[in-house]
């Protein structure tokens, strides 16, 4: 069991639940093998509702749901009644009353898993929502940092890109911060969201320094499909001021790097380091799976015969 029973927001989450999620996604890391079946969520059903496009984190819960016993199906907005004009609180209804106990829902709105919540007796987690928040990103991804560092009280993590609309940003920070690392961001001045100050990280303008500074980078997609025009000269700007690269690597060769993916090659971080054997954005996917088993486990469990 979690503090909460839901997932909507970093906030939800404890330093004692975050604990519980890696003790449980190592637990199934260990144990997992291919035909292997956990019977964690035998008899619940899980609807897989994406109203906005994923390829991690659909597949991940997906598997995750699957390899628990659960019965999972997806929803797909694009071919549902959504289109003929159905509202999002009747779909709810309608899903629900084929017995679905467990939601995981993306939505480009923010604040629709926590509309969805107050209208079901079902559990939602938030699996990504607009610009807000995307938890379970953040579970994996701290969880990474813990197997690679084996602790994490005290680390040092730069969050460097696109801060502006990354909700994997906004979770992280909080994640981090309540696991005792020191996070800092690196962003052009207008990808950085207004109420920074309230925010408990340190700003490094220079991206060079951020990776001096840092025990592990966080590097971020440029968002454009949630950008406003003028907000950066070029493309070619960006990268050459804030993009990660190979001469990163040769002043700083053990820099451990994560993305959240999917990822803009040549804009954000160079293709040419996605093989270093530090830089760990196969590993999230891998630990993606192990850590959605674990939240899926530990707020399922109440439905579960
Ligand atoms: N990191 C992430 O949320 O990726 P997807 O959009 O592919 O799920």
């Amino acid at each position: 069991m979690l503090s909460k029973p839901y997932l909507l927001s970093s906030d939800d989450l404890t330093k004692e639940d975050i604990y519980k999620v890696f003790e449980k996604a190592s637990f199934f890391q260990e144990n997992y093998a291919p035909g292997v079946k956990f019977n964690d969520l035998k008899g619940v059903t899980v609807c897989l509702a994406f109203f906005e496009n994923s390829t991690r984190t659909k597949l991940s819960f997906e598997l995750a749901a699957k390899r628990l016993s659960a019965d999972s199906f997806s929803f797909q907005s694009s071919s549902s009644s959504l289109s003929k004009g159905e509202s999002l609180i009747d779909t709810l209804r309608t899903i629900e009353a084929m017995g679905v106990q467990i939601y995981v829902v993306r939505h480009n709105c923010s604040g629709s898993p926590n509309f969805l919540q107050q209208n079901t007796d079902g559990i939602v987690i938030n699996a990504g929502d607009g610009k807000h928040e995307h938890p379970t990103q953040a579970l994996l991804d701290s969880y990474t940092l813990y197997k690679k560092f084996g602790k994490l009280e005290g680390l040092k993590v730069a969050i460097v890109g696109d801060i502006l609309h990354s909700r994997v940003a906004r979770s992280n920070v909080n994640v981090l911060n309540t696991l005792g690392v020191e996070v800092a961001v690196c962003s052009p001045g207008t990808l950085v969201p207004r109420h920074i100050d309230n925010w408990k990280v340190k700003m490094i303008p220079n991206v060079d320094d951020a990776v001096e500074w840092s025990d592990a980078v966080m590097v971020l997609r440029l968002q454009r499909e949630r950008m406003e025009s003028g907000l950066l000269p070029t493309m070619r700007e960006f990268s050459n001021y804030y993009g990660i690269n190979k001469t990163h690597f040769e002043k700083k060769p053990d820099l451990v790097l994560l993305h959240p993916g999917p990822v803009n090659y040549g804009i954000e971080l160079d293709y040419d380091v996605s093989n270093y054997p530090n830089v760990l954005i196969e590993t999230q996917v891998t630990h993606g799976v192990f850590t959605r088993m674990a939240l899926l486990s530990l707020l399922g469990s109440r439905f579960s015969k």
